[in-house]
């Protein structure tokens, strides 16, 4: 007998609604499902999925302030970054519902009169995810768009925290008129449904945003089937800001960058690496605002930041600030908490740390918490080689309005998202994904679709 998911609410602890988990029969049921359904749906027309899809934006658009108090209660952010957390999930249906009119075939000449050479894209077949808690509706829409876009059938697992936005948008796919059994929700313990998705003969395609042993462990377990994989993983983002920034506004895109679901995204600034010479001015305006973010439930509308997500994540935050202060590392404000264990929340107030060094685990492992560590740097190359000196390579930012320096900044990190004075890349338009331990696989723009296409070529013999 499975047990349902308790689903509650990280601000009080309070328990939100219990969701049912499904068999392992009932989730292998949903698997071949997607794989009967392929077949109609990757031959109903581009201009017809497209439509679908647009209507489907449409119903989340509409029912934009429900989702977004329930995505509020499940995950702890702000109300008014789960609204904004709305249009981004939108964004991505919207534009690859234009993306589905476009997925351009080629022809190439031949080496001879008698022969004619087509290549054509294909969907690659039934897809399952598995999506994270910590934007619930974004990278479900980031994942399931360019799929259904492309041809593809779709199955999605949520993060057991926030299983309700997730379902909620699948509702609402099936009331636009995707089929039920194109576009399905299974919900369980994650490495069980994991497993059985790796193990289908019917998935051909695995995609993840999660951490990366979890994204390591998946790939190995979809080689037996050779199964398409796409990897969005873990980040620990270095900011560098170069002598010559603009202080005011480094200060506010930090920030932005680091208090957005109070630091608990893949690409948030995770380590900010400031020219001495400006340091003492960076970090004294970097405190004063910060100490004015209000902590809160998310459901306030003055809320900046909320809970971090449970216990896991708090205790690690917790034990990065220890390490650093017993290191050395200065407060210069927040390193306090809120945290009740008996009824199941914990608030970190946003902190800021001045003379952190490498040495200590806050330069060498990702937070996900709300804490901006500072360290210095004289020579531009210095920066660069702490900045690169980790296993992961998603996002990077650099703020100098030099652009020399800036170029030099950008051909020189290994991130796969570079933000030049700018906190806030994330677009539906643009390649999303990280280089070495973040993943393989762009999500967004025009790369986002090709992980869900096969290439396939006809030669037309004997003319
Ligand atoms: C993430 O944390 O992985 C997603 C952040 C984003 O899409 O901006």
């Amino acid at each position: 007998m499975t047990e349902n998911i308790l689903v509650k609410n990280p601000a009080t602890g309070e328990l939100i609604e219990e969701v049912k988990t499904n068999t392992n029969e009932e989730i292998e049921q949903a698997l071949l499902k997607s794989h009967e359904s392929f077949k109609t749906w990757s031959s109903v027309n581009a201009h017809e999925r497209s439509r679908l899809l647009q209507k489907w934006s449409n119903l989340i658009q509409k029912n934009k302030e429900s989702i977004a108090k329930v995505m509020t209660l499940e995950s702890g952010k702000p109300i008014k970054e789960s609204l904004g957390e709305v249009d981004y999930a939108t964004s991505y249906i919207d534009w690859y519902a234009e993306e589905a009119k476009r997925l351009y075939g080629r022809t190439v000449p031949a080496n001879t009169e008698t022969k004619r050479i087509i290549i054509t894209r294909q969907p690659v077949g039934p897809v399952a995810a598995i999506t994270p808690w910590n934007f619930p509706a974004a990278m479900m829409t980031r994942k399931a768009a360019p799929a259904l876009a492309a041809g593809c059938t779709f199955v999605v697992k949520p993060a057991e925290e926030t299983p309700l936005t997730t379902m909620k948008l699948i509702e609402l796919a099936h009331q636009a008129g995707i089929p039920n059994d194109v576009v399905q929700c299974v919900n369980g313990d994650g490495p069980t449904i994991g497993d059985i998705f790796t193990n289908s003969p019917y998935i051909r395609k695995i995609t993840f945003t999660g951490s990366t042993p979890v994204g390591k462990s998946l790939i190995t377990k979809s080689a037996d089937t050779m199964k398409h994989v796409s990897m969005e993983l873990g980040g620990h983002a270095p900011v560098i800001v170069a002598a010559d920034a603009d202080i005011d506004f480094a200060v506010n895109q930090t920030i932005a960058s680091k208090f957005r679901n109070a630091g608990q995204t893949c690409i948030c600034a995770n380590r900010v690496l400031v020219h001495e010479s400006i340091v003492d001015e960076y970090a004294q305006k970097l405190a004063t605002a910060v100490r004015q973010l209000k902590l809160g439930n998310g459901l306030k509308e003055d809320t900046d930041v909320g809970p971090v997500i449970n216990k896991g994540g708090f205790n690690k935050v917790v034990s990065q600030l220890e390490d650093a202060v017993s290191k050395g590392a200065e407060v210069l404000c927040g390193n306090e908490f809120n945290a009740n264990q008996e009824k199941g929340y914990y608030f970190v107030h946003p902190t800021v740390l001045k003379d952190v060094n490498e040495e200590m685990n806050i330069m060498q492992e990702e937070t996900f918490g709300p804490v901006i560590p500072i360290t210095t740097f004289t020579e531009l190359d210095r920066a660069i080689t702490i900045a690169n000196s980790t296993p992961y390579g998603l996002a990077s930012y650099f703020f100098t309005n030099d652009y020399r320096t800036g170029v030099y900044l950008h051909e020189n990190l290994n991130f796969g998202i570079v933000g030049w004075n700018d906190g806030a890349p994330s677009a539906a338009h643009a390649p999303f994904g990280g280089m070495k331990e973040s993943g393989i696989g762009r999500e967004g723009g025009t790369e986002g679709i090709e992980p869900y296409l096969e290439t396939k070529y006809l030669s037309i013999g004997n003319l």
